[in-house]
């Protein structure tokens, strides 16, 4: 076969259906078959939008993230300016390139063609969960169970709000106790592949602790951290048995909605799925120096709307083991192409600033927020400010228009089929 994804042969929904047909014949991410049938849809080329040439006419403009020094792109503007209009039209392309695309979804409206729902707070009665403890072979054989706990410790902190020295050291020595009891550790590489322990096992450890005591923490201390667990343990995306693998995540372009989630959990939840992605990035080591296509220099690209909500949310941004922070620093080079929406640029820590490759920015903006906004773009704040724009119009920066360009965003398609992962 010999057409192309983007050729103007072949409308969006005709490649659509053709991967819907090798996806229900098998041939998903992670086949070797599908790597072949990728290639023919490459080069990547996400058309965004049209241009107003000086002639009357209509340019269209698209983003080709092969051309780029990075996959990462950033998308600002005000509510309402048409932001998750335009991550879902970027996704739906993506996902046609057949690069699998892994969306953080905190407001649940990010929907698109080809995608498969893990929600965060039904019941997975068939389907699959998360559980933060799992282990990848891989990643223990790299970094060792050591620095996983500490990690986890520092996760679960992070999600439930400071944890004090003496309850970070209590949850380090349950999860040390609990993955001894599973059998699992650093030197016996045949435990690696056994049932893991899930936060509902640390929950009701530390409730035996309350009531028996533990040596060393006082009643206090356990039960202070049994409530911080609690406010996780108890939600069914945590308590499923079966959790779900990057390459289930993968395969199925796997949206995650936790719009449903209670704070604490959707921040867990998020950054337990982008350090599974990228643990196993790295662990299949980094794409070649010279990719011979966008197949290989892309192996996923990763969509968060509402930013905020994981950047400002209880960590600090600035901080380089944020995961977003690891995520701009390193992923290029493990094939990670990252598409992140906010409100505002302050969302975004300096070293996102600093690496993003492509901008794309909404016209409607708040006068503050245009003054910051203009000189990255190489613009007058007053360009971004107009009221009377309608949504989706927007400015973009990338080295594929080769400087900045007002567009007009295309309307992503009505999704014609989506799925759930617990359907699966
Ligand atoms: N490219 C576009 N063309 C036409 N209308 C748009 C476009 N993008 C957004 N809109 C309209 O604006 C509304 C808000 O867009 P949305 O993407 O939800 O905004 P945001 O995520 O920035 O708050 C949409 O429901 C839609 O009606
Ligand atoms: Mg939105």
């Amino acid at each position: 076969m010999h057409w192309r994804a983007n050729s103007k042969k072949f409308k969006p929904e005709a490649v659509s259906r053709w991967l819907r047909l090798l996806a229900r014949r098998g041939i998903r991410p992670g086949v070797p078959e599908y790597q072949k049938c990728r290639d023919m849809l490459m080069p990547i080329r996400v058309p965004l939008g049209q241009a107003s040439a000086m002639d009357g006419g209509q340019t269209p403009y698209s983003w080709e993230p092969g051309k780029e020094i990075n996959g990462f792109m950033m998308v600002t503007g005000g509510s309402g300016s048409g932001k998750t209009e335009a991550l879902k039209l970027i996704g739906g392309s993506l996902v046609r390139h057949g690069i699998p695309v892994i969306t953080i979804d905190f407001h649940g409206d990010v929907i698109f063609e080809g995608q498969n729902t893990l929600y965060g707070h039904a019941p997975q009665s068939g389907g699959q969960g998360l559980n933060p403890l799992a282990i990848d072979p891989a990643t223990l054989a790299g970094r060792g169970l050591e620095v996983k706990i500490a990690n986890e410790v520092d996760r679960i902190g992070r999600a439930t709000g400071r944890l004090g020295y003496k309850q970070a050291s209590c949850l380090r020595k349950v999860i040390t106790d609990l993955y001894r009891e599973f059998g699992i550790s650093d030197t016996l590489y045949s435990s690696w592949r056994a049932a893991y322990p899930s936060l509902v096992d640390i929950f009701n450890r530390l409730s035996l602790a309350c009531e028996e005591g533990m040596e060393g923490f006082d009643k206090q201390t356990l039960r202070e951290c049994r409530a911080k667990v609690e406010t996780l343990s108890c939600n069914a995306l945590f308590r499923h048995p079966w959790p779900l693998t990057v390459q289930g995540m993968l395969a199925w372009n796997m949206r995650l909605d936790c719009s449903q989630l209670g704070r604490e959990a959707r921040l867990l939840a998020a950054e337990t799925v982008l350090d599974m992605l990228f643990e196993t990035a790295r662990a299949t080591g980094p794409i070649p120096v010279n990719p011979r296509s966008d197949s290989e220099r892309y192996r996923v690209f990763v969509i968060i709307d509402e930013v905020k909500i994981l950047s400002l949310g209880r960590g600090n941004t600035e901080d380089s083991r944020h995961i977003l922070n690891v995520l701009v620093t390193e992923g290029r080079k493990y094939g990670i192409g990252l598409i992140l929406a906010s409100q505002m640029m302050s969302h975004f820590g300096s070293e996102v600033h600093a690496m993003v490759s492509s901008r794309l920015v909404m016209r409607r903006m708040d006068p503050r927020e245009a003054r910051r906004v203009a000189p990255q773009m190489g613009l007058m704040p007053e360009d971004l400010v107009s009221m009377e724009s309608p949504p989706g119009t927007a400015y973009f920066r990338s080295a594929s228009t080769g400087g900045t360009v007002m567009l007009q965003i295309d309307r992503p398609p009505i999704p014609e089929c989506q799925g759930l992962i617990s359907e699966i």
